[in-house]
């Protein structure tokens, strides 16, 4: 099929303008049954609360039928390659999403070509996510370009992604993450060469001195779980807390894209507190991956 196929492997599959168009399409009032009598295969490698639900709910707001498949049913590159696994699905579904361990099987998967392929997290990005969050933060400012982000924690696949999401939408990001845990150096890089300024420190203070938001996330994410007790001496110090809050700018909102661990990377008085907009986060999850569907599905 065409090698021009588009796919969602991370955010900076895509430009400035096409994540605008999708942020957009992000309201109910523009859903279209686009996927009316076609399927949707959704592969979860790992365990998905938000994603899992996010996705099949927006896939019948779009008029389609979900198909959730549990990693171990297909057993991709294991019993059978992935590209296989790819290319039958593809007579079945109109998009494939997938959850896996290792991100190079979504890159397999896409290089069949077939149908779109959207990361649904793997373990260097979680596309759907940011969408989400920038999103959640258009609702309260507005506009995005201009505004800053701090993020407090593991340098991991969701900070990699809300990096490079957040340069094509034209937000600053402060990060603060201890050494040797800091965010993928490319996704820096790509970040800065959009002109948006990335500051990057291993002080959550520093980082969160005039932040609008302050985002963390779990300290040990799927698939770490033998790093956890190093991980868990290392994020030392860097729990966001009420005091943290308060150093960053006056109504500076707090994201987290959960599952939570409370007193570990947040206290419950920050994320049950009224600077929280978790839930909205959440809730985003769906109107970010029907926006993400429709929108691949129509090119
Ligand atoms: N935020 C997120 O991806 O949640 P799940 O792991 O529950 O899907
Ligand atoms: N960084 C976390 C995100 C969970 C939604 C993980 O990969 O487990």
């Amino acid at each position: 099929m065409t090698s021009d196929r588009r796919h969602l492997l991370d955010l900076d599959d895509l430009t400035s303008g096409e994540l605008e168009t999708i942020l957009d399409l992000c309201s109910p009032e523009r859903a279209d049954p686009v996927l009316a009598g076609k399927g949707v295969a959704l592969i979860f490698e790992k365990p998905s609360n938000r994603t899992r639900n996010a996705s099949e709910m927006a896939v019948v707001q779009l008029g389609g039928h979900p198909v959730s498949i549990r990693g171990e049913e297909i057993g991709l590159g294991v019993r059978e390659s992935v590209e296989d696994v790819t290319r039958v699905l593809a007579r079945y579904h109109a998009l494939i999403g997938a959850r896996v361990f290792d991100h190079r099987h979504l890159e397999q998967m896409s290089g069949v070509g077939e149908v779109p392929i959207v990361n649904l997290l793997s373990d260097l990005a979680h596309p759907t996510q940011v969408v989400a969050d920038l999103l959640t933060l258009r609702q309260r400012w507005s506009e995005l370009e201009g505004h800053t982000i701090a993020w407090v924690g593991d340098g991991n696949n969701v900070a990699r992604s809300l990096v490079i999401g957040a340069a094509l939408a034209g937000v600053s990001v402060r990060l603060a993450c201890p050494a040797g845990h800091e965010v993928d150096p490319v996704a820096v890089d790509a970040a800065r060469a959009q002109g948006v300024e990335v500051y990057e420190t291993s002080r959550p203070d520093q980082a969160v001195e005039g932040a609008e938001a302050v985002y963390t996330d779990v300290w040990v994410s799927m698939g770490q779980e033998q790093e956890a007790r190093d991980k868990e001496d290392a994020f030392a110090g860097y729990t966001v807390t009420t005091e943290l809050m308060d150093q960053a700018a006056p109504g500076a909102v707090f994201l987290h894209c959960l599952p939570a661990h409370r007193g570990m990377e947040v206290d419950a008085a920050v994320i049950d507190g009224p600077a929280s907009v978790v839930w909205d986060q959440a809730e985003n999850r769906m109107h970010a991956a029907r926006a993400v569907f429709q929108w691949l599905v129509t090119r």
